[in-house]
């Protein structure tokens, strides 16, 4: 397989609305994106994935655009946005822009028009159907939002299509004036110089809404070469799709690069993992440590030639990894350390959420009213209704609400994080003046120094981007430990991912004399006749 830059890459995800606010509204914008870039450049990554950016109502904080070619005012300008693009670009970062064309907003103009009549140029834009002949919505297709995928709009007597809210109508990709207009809009950003996209909810735009058929339709590849060729096919950009429904088959698809789709996808095989068959994240069940080392591993070995994976713990959609899969108590420090052990030398593109850098943890508000995600508060009035209780979702919104991404960044200890002089869109976390940038900056055994050393080493050592992946210990549900190899080095990874003292001896095949210690998340270094792990531990040799 060719060597391509993305693959030695790490991506870090900004979240606009939460990271930086720099006028004082309470709401992060592009320059004060700017005003962290040195922070970002510090830190070691090498690409940021901005989540939307664009005109927008903001009914689901930017995924839900009203116009492509256009800046949210509260977040900036299109000057600013070249400005961020340039000021990134002397600091050899790229940026890729988030690219959301499963839906617009009910705000964009090509809805607008759709809605006014049945014979609108632009009716075939978006997706209609007739009420069925008793008058009820045209199928049983639900929304992932909860609720039906149908609205009816009383204007025309038809309903429309959306598999998200209803205020963000699913575009129809049969049209091929739709696919065109999206492919010159993806080449106005390329012209920009912009590095690549994220593909929000990708898999979902070869639908078949009348064989109910939404995530993998027929036509998906077809269209995915389609637009490859009329982009980014020749330039050398990043391109990550946003694939709920991947298995490591499908991944090949869309990442084989004979293919010529897309550079890889995100999939939550790992993620989805304790989710609940009918109710998902809402109802979470405890993890099966063995499947999830069962998940990684099949993920890592079966996508080696003819394909690439990305690497995450978190983003804007789902919970802090430290509360998720760490200890956001006691163990906070030690055990984000391992989480990012464990994640930066597998085999991949890793990315960064803001803030899992610093171990960021979620948040617990007691009122519903301090959530401002459309999904929660979707969720809750459904589940409410379907007989959950009360305390039953507020605990399942604490757990995997998206909000626990997506308060403001914590930069200081002064008011409000640092974030802004006035108050913030969504509550900053209470824990800020004890977990902030600040001080993260000044203890040389912060997180944030961890992140950087394995950034580091990522870029020193050709080994952890392309070496062959080992599960080690498959049966031991406390340690997760791994062996990456090529021609001249073995590198072992090994991470307790518990809180207690676990039993353990070094493998025969590490001595002193062979082997050096490239990362740790104690102080000390462990040493060779070590008989346990300590709550968390976790280290790398290279052999
Ligand atoms: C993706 C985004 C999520 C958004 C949804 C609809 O899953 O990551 O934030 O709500 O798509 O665009
Ligand atoms: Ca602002």
């Amino acid at each position: 397989m060719e060597k391509k830059w993305w693959q030695s890459s790490v991506v870090y995800q900004i979240y606009p609305r939460s990271f930086k606010d720099s006028n004082n509204d309470g709401i992060g914008d592009i320059n004060g994106m700017i005003s962290k870039l040195d922070y970002l450049d510090d830190l070691g990554i090498d690409v940021i994935w901005l989540s939307p950016v664009y005109s927008s109502p903001m009914c689901d904080n930017g995924y839900d655009i009203s116009n492509y070619r256009d800046i949210a005012d509260e977040y900036g300008t299109m000057d600013d946005i070249d400005r961020l693009i340039q000021e990134a670009s002397k600091r050899n970062i790229k940026i890729i822009m988030d690219l959301v064309v499963n839906h617009t907003s009910d705000e964009h103009f090509w809805f607008k028009e759709s809605r006014k009549s049945k014979d609108n140029p632009y009716r075939d834009y978006y997706i209609w159907r007739d009420p069925t002949d008793d008058g009820l919505v045209p199928n049983d297709i639900d929304s992932i939002f909860s609720g039906p995928a149908w609205t009816f709009d009383e204007l025309t007597g038809q309903y429309y299509f959306h598999l998200f809210d209803r205020r963000q109508p699913d575009l129809n990709w049969e049209n091929k004036e739709v696919r065109d207009k999206i492919y010159d809009m993806m080449n106005f950003w390329l012209d920009k110089g912009v590095g690549g996209f994220r593909m929000d909810v990708i898999d979902l735009i070869a639908k078949e809404v009348d064989r109910k058929i939404t995530g993998n339709g027929p036509r998906l590849h077809t269209l995915l070469k389609e637009m490859n060729i009329a982009t980014f096919g020749d330039r050398d950009v990043l391109t990550v799709g946003e694939t709920w429904g991947a298995t490591p088959e499908i991944a090949k698809m869309y990442s084989d690069p004979k293919r010529n789709e897309l550079s890889m996808i995100f999939q939550f095989e790992h993620i989805t993992i304790d989710w609940d068959e009918v109710y998902g994240k809402f109802k979470p069940k405890p993890l099966d440590m063995l499947e999830f080392k069962k998940v990684i591993s099949k993920w890592q070995t079966e996508l080696t030639d003819e394909g690439w994976n990305s690497l995450f713990w978190s983003n804007h959609d789902l919970p802090r990894i430290v509360s998720k899969r760490g200890d956001e108590g006691l163990y906070r420090v030690e055990s984000a350390k391992m989480l990012a052990t464990l994640l930066h030398f597998l085999k991949g593109t890793p990315y960064i959420f803001q803030g899992e850098e610093i171990g960021m943890t979620n948040v617990k508000f007691d009122s519903l009213e301090d959530y401002d995600d459309i999904e929660t508060h979707n969720f809750y009035k459904k589940n409410i209704k379907d007989g959950f209780s009360h305390e039953d979702m507020m605990k399942a919104i604490w757990e995997n609400g998206r909000d626990n991404a997506r308060t403001p960044i914590q930069w200081d200890s002064t008011a409000n994080a640092g974030f802004s002089s006035t108050k913030p869109w969504l509550k900053v976390n209470p824990n800020y003046k004890t977990i902030n940038v600040e001080l993260a900056l000044e203890d040389d055994n912060s997180i944030f120094y961890h992140y950087k050393r394995l950034i580091a080493l990522r870029k020193e050592m050709d080994l952890i981007v392309y070496g062959d992946f080992q599960l080690l210990l498959e049966e031991d549900p406390s340690i997760f430990a791994y062996i990456r190899s090529d021609a001249e080095n073995k590198l072992l990874v090994v991470c307790n991912v518990t809180g207690n003292e676990i039993p353990f001896i070094l493998p025969d095949f590490i001595s002193p004399i062979n082997s050096r210690l490239i990362i740790t998340n104690y102080n000390d270094q462990p040493l060779k006749d070590i008989q346990n792990l300590r709550p968390y531990e976790s280290f790398a040799y290279l052999i």
